[in-house]
């Protein structure tokens, strides 16, 4: 999938895959605020040669409480495939369990699977290959966070985490737990950082702002790092919170390409998924 991405970004202006889901339609709900999946879904969608179909939960029966299983079906006659966003893992489960199409979760609350697709072909990019390349992750456990640990595993990177304590992932899913930042970035090859507050925390925020304070990117984090060592974020960022600003539009930084990458590795997951 990886490499295919990577044929689709040197050959889009040239419109490479432009063909490849001809005539197929796919549906984008999105029930929380998103930039980066929404637009890149979209905009990909229309370059592989389909056509992108956006829903909004008031505007669909499902509003009205019309079943996530009863809506999955119905879609699953008219479209090739459905990303959803959702503020509940259940329903993203739900819909994928009685959907006859293909399910791609745009982000819950547990997981973001298509921002680590992004992420690590962001590291292939860089560093050429993925296996053994140490990214360390500091912050929150959250479902950024546990996508990264996960798909990193199954590419061969290895993936440190650095949270507070009561902010871990489950035991086993990251190479390296830990509650110390510098341990985690330690010749780390990727320093990742995600924002202390995400969707759904906001009744929480202040805590978190405490407990996360000395988590922060920065460049004393950065220096402990490996010499050649990138800083990522999946952004929205909150600059002089969870990353400083030196680092983020620092020359380390790789967080924009890593943001356009999000387009690259998702058109060919829907190639794969769709075509
Ligand atoms: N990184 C990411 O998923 O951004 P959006 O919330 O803007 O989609
Ligand atoms: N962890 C963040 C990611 C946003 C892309 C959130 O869930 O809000």
């Amino acid at each position: 999938m990886l490499d295919r991405a990577l044929e689709l970004k040197a050959g889009r202006d040239r419109g490479v895959g432009g063909d490849s889901l001809a005539g197929r339609t796919v549906a984008l709900y999105f029930e929380r605020p998103s930039t980066r999946t929404r637009v890149s879904f979209g905009v990909g969608v229309a370059e592989l040669g389909a056509h992108p179909l956006a829903l909004r939960a008031d505007e669909l029966q499902l509003g009205r409480g019309e079943s996530v299983g009863d809506t999955a079906r119905i879609l699953s006659r008219y479209l090739h495939a459905i990303v959803i966003r959702s503020a509940s893992h259940d329903t993203v489960e739900e819909l994928a369990a009685a959907a006859a199409v293909p399910v791609v979760n745009g982000l819950t609350p547990r997981h973001h699977p298509c921002q680590a697709l992004a992420d690590l072909l962001t590291l292939r990019e860089r560093f050429g290959e993925l296996e053994g390349v140490r990214v360390a992750y500091v912050g929150d456990g959250n479902n950024v966070a546990r996508s990264l640990a996960i798909l990193g595993r199954v590419a061969g990177v290895e993936v440190r985490v650095a949270t507070p304590e009561g902010y871990e992932l489950e035991p086993g899913v990251a190479a390296i737990d830990t509650h110390d930042p510098a341990e985690a970035a330690a010749g780390a090859d990727a320093l990742y950082t995600d924002v202390w507050v995400s969707m759904g925390d906001e009744a929480d925020a202040e805590r978190r702002r405490a407990d996360l304070d000395p988590y922060r990117l920065d460049e004393d984090l950065l220096a402990a790092a490996s010499d050649r060592a990138i800083a990522l974020h999946c952004l929205p960022a909150h600059p002089g919170e969870e990353i400083t600003e030196g680092v983020l539009y620092g020359d380390r930084s790789a967080v924009w390409d890593q943001a356009e990458n999000r387009l690259h590795a998702q058109k060919a997951l829907l190639e794969l998924l769709v075509g």
